[in-house]
């Protein structure tokens, strides 16, 4: 397990701007009911979701709308890309093995000279991202941290394999970070990994071990191996035990916490952890109906989502559970006034107010 030792400073990591972007293409349950065994109601029964988004659009790749949040979160701080000093991109479904979807985002928006790299932690890539791009901001070392969470899972999704291709969807968030000594931004935050997970979510071939070929595409083993049980059950475990964890760690009460933002991956998962722990389930925010489990994008799309609801001294819980396994979760106090951000931007979010029905 990966923990922070005690803040020796006051400067925490906080994140003071929010932004998405998801693809215009909404592939509802019903037209996946036309294309594999399946319905509107095993899907929203056993899952929660309605609809995701597909990008579509030849040669357009995750720093597509990586790139597209980035720049709108560049846009909505009023910042300039040289004043980033950090590029951080969480994601399992980059552009190329080589270079960095991190690399080419940065091309895309101006950004010269930052430092900037992939992270690959699956569905808990954005909490894993946080601690790393956080601690540059803690250290001095970056004035202007961005952490992108971008994922565009339809690429490895086999969409004649019911179990999995009701599930994903693409989309991206992307959260700026800066220094504060107002006692806002991160304040725990705890990692960890289980690589005998392994067995129950992977992708067969395509990396090292078993190089893509003819065979192993006609053998279809490039899409998302996953043992649904299995990782539900992982999934609704660990994050409770991660959450409970952090909560006993800060003295927080379940009062206290203002916002639960877990990895959308099935409404029950989130049901089934919010009833553990006594959490209330309006204090949970979900966006699956609308978007699927993006994988990396989810947490910063819950932020973007409900971002007008969030008041400066909002304590927030995160918590992430995904392939590996991974998981970890997160505390931090908000830092600013997101309705006004929200109107500002002139595009409040509020699509967490009109949930599919
Ligand atoms: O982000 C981290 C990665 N992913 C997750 O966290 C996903 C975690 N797992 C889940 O969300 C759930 O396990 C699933 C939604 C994937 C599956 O739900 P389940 O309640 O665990 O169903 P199951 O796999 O036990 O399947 C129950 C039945 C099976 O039929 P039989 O064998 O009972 O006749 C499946 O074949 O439901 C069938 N089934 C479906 N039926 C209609 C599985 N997928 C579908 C489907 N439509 N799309």
């Amino acid at each position: 397990m990966l923990l922070r030792p005690e803040r020796k400073g006051p400067v925490r990591a906080a994140i003071t701007g929010v932004h998405g972007y998801l693809p215009d293409y909404v592939l509802g349950n019903d037209e996946l009911a036309r294309m594999v065994d399946t319905t509107d109601q095993w899907i929203t029964e056993r899952t929660g979701i309605k609809e995701r988004r597909i990008l579509k659009g030849e040669g357009l790749g995750t720093s597509h709308m990586a790139a597209e949040a980035v720049r709108g979160l560049l846009a909505k701080t009023g910042t300039r890309p040289e004043e980033i000093d950090v590029l951080v991109c969480a994601t399992i479904t980059p552009d190329f093995v080589l270079p960095s979807t991190a690399n080419l985002i940065c091309d895309m928006v101006g950004m010269r000279h930052v430092g900037s790299f992939d992270i690959q932690a699956a569905c808990s890539g954005f909490v894993y991202g946080l601690d790393v791009a956080s601690q540059f901001v803690e250290t001095g070392r970056a004035k202007k941290a961005i952490l992108v969470g971008a994922d565009k899972m339809s690429n490895m999704i086999d969409y004649t394999d019911r179990t999995t291709c009701v599930l994903f969807g693409d989309g991206a968030g992307a959260v700026l970070l800066e220094p504060s000594d107002t006692g806002a931004g991160l304040v725990d935050i705890e990692l960890h990994s289980d690589g005998s997970g392994m067995k129950h979510i992977h992708q067969k071939a395509g990396g090292s071990r078993l190089p893509p070929s003819a065979a192993t595409v006609e053998a279809r083993m490039h899409y998302l191996y996953l043992n649904g049980p299995a990782v539900f059950r992982a999934a609704t475990e660990r994050m409770s035990a991660s959450v409970r964890e952090i909560m006993t760690r800060n003295n927080l009460t379940i009062d206290d916490v203002n916002w639960f933002v877990p990895h959308q991956a099935n409404k029950r998962i989130l049901e089934a952890i919010a009833d553990r722990l006594g959490i209330p389930h309006d204090k949970v925010m979900m966006t699956l109906q609308k978007y699927g489990n993006t994988t990396a994008a989810t947490i910063p799309l819950c932020l973007w989502d409900y971002e007008s609801k969030l008041k400066t001294g909002d304590r927030l819980v995160f918590a992430a559970f995904g392939g590996g396994f991974t998981w970890g979760s997160a505390y931090l106090n908000w830092a600013y006034d997101g309705a006004k951000a929200a109107k500002a931007a002139g595009k409040p979010r509020a699509f967490s107010e009109t949930p599919a029905e």
